[in-house]
């Protein structure tokens, strides 16, 4: 599909027929996420991906949501809030592979450090970079003909203890995925203008 029908096309789906996907497409879908663009190409994103039905009927119930145990897969999304301590060492691979090569820039400008950031900050700025990943797996679903729907409305906590995740890997958001059973209109959106604020 064109990029810009897939975008067009992409709907929060909200009910999937119980129909699998094959084991290359939830594939493809992570290697979507994989090539994701990142700050500092830290690379923070993480997935557990349920496939069986205890797993993604456990993680129903960490949820409102108790559509998504009827999902093929459940994407449950997390930030390794571990990568911030490698940014020395993905910048040091970007500046070997000529990254900033003959790029204009003054390191002498005082945002040219990269700040220190606290505890909050970092899981923000982590969890931004994450939804970029998610997004592509999202529209990269779209295109193999699938939907999907971000949940940011879950038990972290119960789906933290169900995972047995490390303290470090922080789930951002549950995405199930699977073939549509409902064809949503699209929902509504403020015009251009409100958007843009000013064009300078
Ligand atoms: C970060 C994020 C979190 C969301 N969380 C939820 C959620 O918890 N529950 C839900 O039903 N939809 C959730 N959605 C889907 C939105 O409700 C949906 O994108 C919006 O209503 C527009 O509809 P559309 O995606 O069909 O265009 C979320 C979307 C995003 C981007």
């Amino acid at each position: 599909m064109e990029l810009t029908d897939v975008i067009a096309a992409r709907r929060s789906i909200r009910k999937f027929k119980q129909e699998d996907i094959s084991t290359d497409s939830v594939r493809v879908l992570l290697d979507a996420a994989r090539l994701a663009p990142s700050g500092s190409n830290l690379q923070p994103a993480r997935f557990i991906v349920a496939q069986s039905v205890a797993s993604k009927e456990a993680l129903g119930r960490c949820t409102p949501y108790k559509f998504i145990a009827k999902a093929a897969v459940i994407f449950v999304c997390c930030a390794d809030l571990a990568t911030i301590t490698t940014r020395d060492a993905r910048v040091g691979e970007l500046l070997q592979e000529g990254a900033f090569e003959g790029v204009d820039m003054d390191m002498n400008d005082p945002s040219a450090v990269s700040p220190a950031l606290d505890a909050e900050a970092v899981k923000a700025y982590l969890t931004m970079n994450v939804a970029i990943a998610i997004e592509h797996i999202v529209l990269k679903a779209v295109d193999l003909g699938l939907g999907s729907c971000w949940l940011g409305r879950f038990d972290r906590d119960k789906v933290r203890k169900f995972l047995a995740l490390d303290e470090n890997i922080y789930p951002v958001v549950l995405l199930p995925v699977g073939y549509p059973d409902q064809l949503p209109k699209a929902r509504p959106r403020f015009p251009l203008d409100k958007y843009v604020l000013k064009t300078i």
